[in-house]
């Protein structure tokens, strides 16, 4: 099929121009210029080819629609935090909000401790250095390089298992494949807040005589079995960066019941000062600032609001994406708590335009549509040559990386952008079709016989 190329879709276009091309698209104009329909900032309506910006429109938003845009809670509440620390000129080192902070965190998740952070990243490297990993440790190649990063800047090896293409999570049996003497642990990841095989990690752990713990970083406000995630494995880590749908700003947390652990980390996080001149951990600097924590006290009381509507989006993007062969929503389990923060479709071999396509046709929207997670950790270049040979055990993790979309969601998108990006879908469908009704250029997969849980 002939696409055209990125740079003639982004070019700038007269709207004179336009209606010469497709004689329909309807655009309301203020001297001369497009201007937006409504105030989400759409520009026109999407029926078919010439309405694509890939082929010459203008893009559907005035303004970029992003993933992981923030979500922002009550800027007054949170100004007024700001205003009595610099009464108290108190800005960092485990001041009063952050104390605060970390006992509400606590709280919410029903766990002993909380020990905030400056991020996620150097949460993990306190963490996996304060539970005395060693040698290698097993995680998902299917995740954000900060799970792998962490473990390599510790001189400790990661070894990627394979996850499960339904759930996008570790498979447990992969895991076990991957246990060598030199194994000290398993890190699962919490993918998309949809919680990792708890059980079955904390079983082959057991038998395996290896720590456990969690890289939760999207798992804020997330349950499994009916309790928060926060409690499971020795200590789980989150991150609170900004495009995170609970934020503070950049931040993260390690969260443990373990209260030896929890010790070590809150010396590491500052330097392995025990007191004043005295130094007992090799520590390094992983404090959250005070107004790090008053944005997350600010955003705490705003997390129903933001998971309200991340939940409509969802069910949003399920009644209209589901309705499209060839494109799946992947499903969270509403008997749990769930944050719905990521919006991951999954597009079959069967869809007759790649998911690289795709993105590029969103981009050209000014949606801004992400692939996540590609290629993989064990394909980017520091593990790709260390560890050459890792692809070979990693088939569902090459598969789902190849054909997952993130979709904007959050605060900032609702159901009008939401009907946007499904007429997107649906004319490329419907355009791709026409033009390759007898074009073999997909090989079918078997996973697009799975059913999604
Ligand atoms: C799975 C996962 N782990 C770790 C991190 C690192 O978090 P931070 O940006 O707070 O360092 C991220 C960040 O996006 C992540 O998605």
């Amino acid at each position: 099929m002939d696409w055209p190329c990125e740079g003639l879709a982004r070019s700038p276009i007269s709207v004179g121009r336009l209606y010469d091309m497709t004689g329909t698209l309807a655009l309301s104009t203020q001297g001369g210029l497009p201007v937006p329909i409504d105030e989400s900032g759409l520009m026109k309506q999407v029926r078919k080819k010439f309405d694509l910006a890939l082929f010459g429109a203008p893009p559907a938003f005035d303004q970029p629609v992003h993933v992981g845009r923030p979500n922002v809670g009550d800027r007054a509440d949170f100004l007024r935090q700001v205003d009595a620390m610099f009464d108290r000129l108190w800005l960092s080192n485990n001041g009063p909000i952050v104390q605060e902070f970390e006992a509400a965190l606590a709280q919410y998740m029903g766990v002993r401790h909380c020990i905030s952070m400056c991020n996620a990243t150097i949460a993990l490297e306190v963490a996996i250095r304060g539970l005395g990993l060693t040698g290698e440790v097993i995680v998902p190649s299917y995740t954000f390089i900060a799970t792998a990063h962490a473990l390599n800047w510790l001189g400790l090896t990661p070894v990627f298992a394979d996850i499960d293409p339904r759930t996008h999570n570790l498979d447990p049996e992969s895991v076990r494949r991957k246990i060598t003497p030199r194994t000290s642990g398993i890190i699962g990841v919490h993918l998309w807040g949809r919680a990792a095989p708890v059980e079955e990690l904390t079983a082959i752990a057991r038998e395996h005589n290896l720590k456990l713990m969690f890289d939760a970083a999207h798992a804020f406000g997330c349950s499994v079995g009916s309790r928060m995630i926060g409690g499971f494995g020795a200590c789980e880590v989150f991150s609170f960066h900004a495009t995170k749908f609970f934020n503070t700003f950049e931040g993260g947390a390690v969260v443990t019941n373990d209260d030896a652990l929890a010790e070590k980390v809150r010396l590491m996080r500052n330097f392995g000062f025990a007191g004043f001149d005295n130094v007992t951990e090799p520590g390094t600097n992983g404090k959250m600032t005070e107004v790090c924590a008053a944005m997350g006290l600010t955003n705490l009381r705003n997390v129903a609001r933001v998971v309200a509507r991340n939940r409509e989006n969802y069910h949003c993007y399920v009644r209209e994406l589901n309705a499209i062969r060839g494109l799946s929503v992947l499903a969270y389990d509403e008997r749990e708590l769930n944050n719905f923060q990521y919006i991951v479709v999954e597009v079959a071999s069967t869809f007759p335009v790649s998911r690289d396509e795709i993105v590029a046709a969103l981009h050209a929207e000014n949606i801004l549509a992400r692939k996540y997670f590609w290629p993989g950790c064990h394909a980017m270049l520091p593990y790709r040559q260390s560890q050459p040979g890792a692809v070979r055990d990693l088939p569902h993790t090459v598969l789902v990386a190849d054909r997952v979309i993130v979709l904007p969601t959050g605060t900032a998108v609702d159901e009008r952008h939401i009907g946007v990006i499904r007429d997107v879908f649906a004319c490329l469908a419907s355009y791709a079709a026409k033009n390759t009704a007898s074009d073999e250029r997909r090989i079918a997969d078997p996973v697009d016989v799975l059913t999604h849980v």
